[in-house]
C-alpha cells in the first residue's frame, strides 16, 4: 500500500494530498476536489465521531477464526464492505487516470476480493457512461447510484441503470445539495415521498432492490421505510453537500434503533480501516461504504491497489473481531463498544 499511496499522491497532483490521516483538514473547502464543503466540519465530524468510539477488548472466548462474510440485499459479500460511489475523476482527483480506468479499478478490485463496488453519476455524462460500461464489463457486479434529477432525466437514467445486470440501484438524494451540479446549472432537488415511491416501484418492477443514500435523521429513515426502499445509507456524502452536519457515526445508533429489521442499514463517512468497520457495525450498520481510501487505492494502483487495500482491511477486521470476541459479523453488537 505504501507504493500505491506514493503513486496516488503523484497522480492526484494536490487534489488529494494523500495525508497520513484522511480527516478533511488539509483539503477543507475543496469541492470540486476531494475535500468537504466550506469549513469541512461535516467531513471532520465523520472522522472524529468514529475516532471517539472505543472498543471493549475481550480475550476470554472462542472467537479465534471469525467469519467476516455477510449477505446484503441478497448479495453475498466476503466482508461487510462496499466501495462508495465516487464520480468526477478529472475535476475531483486531477485526472491522472481516466473515469473508465477508475471505475474498472474499483469494480474489478472489489470483485476480486468478493465484495461489490458502486458507481457515481453527475455532469458531464462521461461519469454515468463510465459507470454503466464498467458494470457491463463485470457482468453486472456493481451498483449504480443515480442523482435526484428533476423531470425526464431521472427516468432516463433509471432506465439506463435498470437495463444493466446490476442487482440494486441507488439514489444519492443528498446530491440535491451538490454545488458542482448547481454550478453547471443542472436541476436536482429533494423528493416528496410520492416521488420517491414512484422510483422505488419502478426499480422493484424491474426486479431490483433500491438503496436511498444520504439519510442523516430518524424522520428521513422512517420515510425511506414507508416508501418501500430496501436499504438506506446513513451518510452526509463525505461532508460535501451541507456544512455543519453531525458525523454519520453520531446519528447511526438512533437511526438503527428506529428502523433496523425493517430496512437494511448501510453507513459511510470516515471509515478508513477494519477497526472503523467493526465500530460502524456495532453502532448499527449491516455493512459500510468507504469512499476516499478507495480513490487513493484505485488511482495509485488500479484494480491491484483496490484489492490490496481490501486485503489489508480484511486483516484488520479479523483482528478486531478476534479481540472483541465476535465469531461473526452479526455478533458485532453494541456490547463491544465502551459506554454506549
Ligand atoms: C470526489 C468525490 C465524489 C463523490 N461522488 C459521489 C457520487 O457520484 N455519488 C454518490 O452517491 N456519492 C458520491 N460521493 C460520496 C461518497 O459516495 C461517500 O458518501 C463518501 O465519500 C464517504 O465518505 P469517506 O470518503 O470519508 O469514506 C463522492 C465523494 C467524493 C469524495
Amino acid at each position: 500500500m505504501k507504493e500505491v499511496r506514493e503513486k496516488a499522491k503523484e497522480l492526484m497532483k494536490g487534489y488529494c494530498r494523500v495525508c497520513p490521516v484522511c480527516n478533511g483538514k488539509a483539503c477543507a473547502g475543496e469541492v470540486p476536489g476531494m475535500g468537504g464543503l466550506n469549513t469541512a466540519s461535516s467531513f471532520r465530524n465523520n472522522v472524529e465521531s468514529l475516532a471517539a468510539v472505543q472498543l471493549n477488548m475481550r480475550l476470554i472466548h472462542d472467537a479465534v477464526q471469525p467469519d467476516t462474510s455477510v449477505t446484503v440485499l441478497g448479495i453475498p459479500l466476503s466482508m461487510p464492505v462496499m466501495a462508495a460511489p465516487i464520480g468526477g475523476v478529472s475535476f475531483n482527483m486531477g485526472g491522472g487516470i481516466t473515469e473508465e480506468e477508475y471505475v474498472n479499478a474499483i469494480l474489478g478490485g472489489c470483485r476480486q476480493q468478493g465484495v461489490i463496488g458502486c458507481t457515481g453519476d453527475g455532469v458531464p455524462p462521461f461519469i454515468i457512461d463510465a459507470g454503466m460500461d464498467g458494470i457491463a464489463a463485470v457482468e453486472g457486479h456493481g451498483i449504480p447510484f443515480i442523482k435526484p434529477w428533476d423531470g425526464e432525466e431521472l427516468d432516463q437514467k433509471l432506465d439506463r441503470a435498470l437495463a444493466s445486470a446490476c442487482p440494486a440501484v441507488g439514489m444519492d438524494i443528498d446530491a440535491a445539495g451538490l454545488v458542482t451540479l448547481r454550478k453547471m446549472g443542472r436541476p436536482v432537488s429533494p423528493k416528496t415521498p410520492a416521488q420517491l415511491k414512484a422510483v422505488v416501484d419502478k426499480v422493484h418492477a424491474a426486479g431490483r432492490t433500491f438503496i436511498l443514500k444520504g439519510i442523516m435523521t430518524v424522520v428521513d429513515a422512517q420515510l425511506a421505510v414507508e416508501v418501500g426502499a430496501d436499504a438506506i445509507v446513513v451518510s452526509n456524502h463525505g461532508g460535501r453537500v451541507l456544512d455543519h452536519t453531525p458525523g454519520a457515526a453520531e446519528v447511526l445508533p438512533e437511526i438503527a434503533d428506529a428502523v433496523k429489521g425493517r430496512i437494511t442499514v448501510l453507513a459511510d463517512g470516515g471509515v478508513r480501516d477494519g477497526f472503523d468497520v467493526i465500530k460502524m457495525l456495532a453502532l448499527g450498520a449491516d455493512a459500510v461504504l468507504i469512499g476516499r481510501p478507495f480513490s487513493i487505492a484505485a488511482v495509485g494502483g488500479q484494480a491491484e491497489g483496490v484489492a490490496a487495500y481490501l486485503e489489508a482491511l480484511r486483516g484488520q477486521l479479523v483482528q478486531a473481531m478476534v479481540l472483541t470476541g465476535c465469531r461473526s459479523v452479526q455478533e458485532a453488537g453494541r456490547h463491544i463498544l465502551r459506554g454506549i
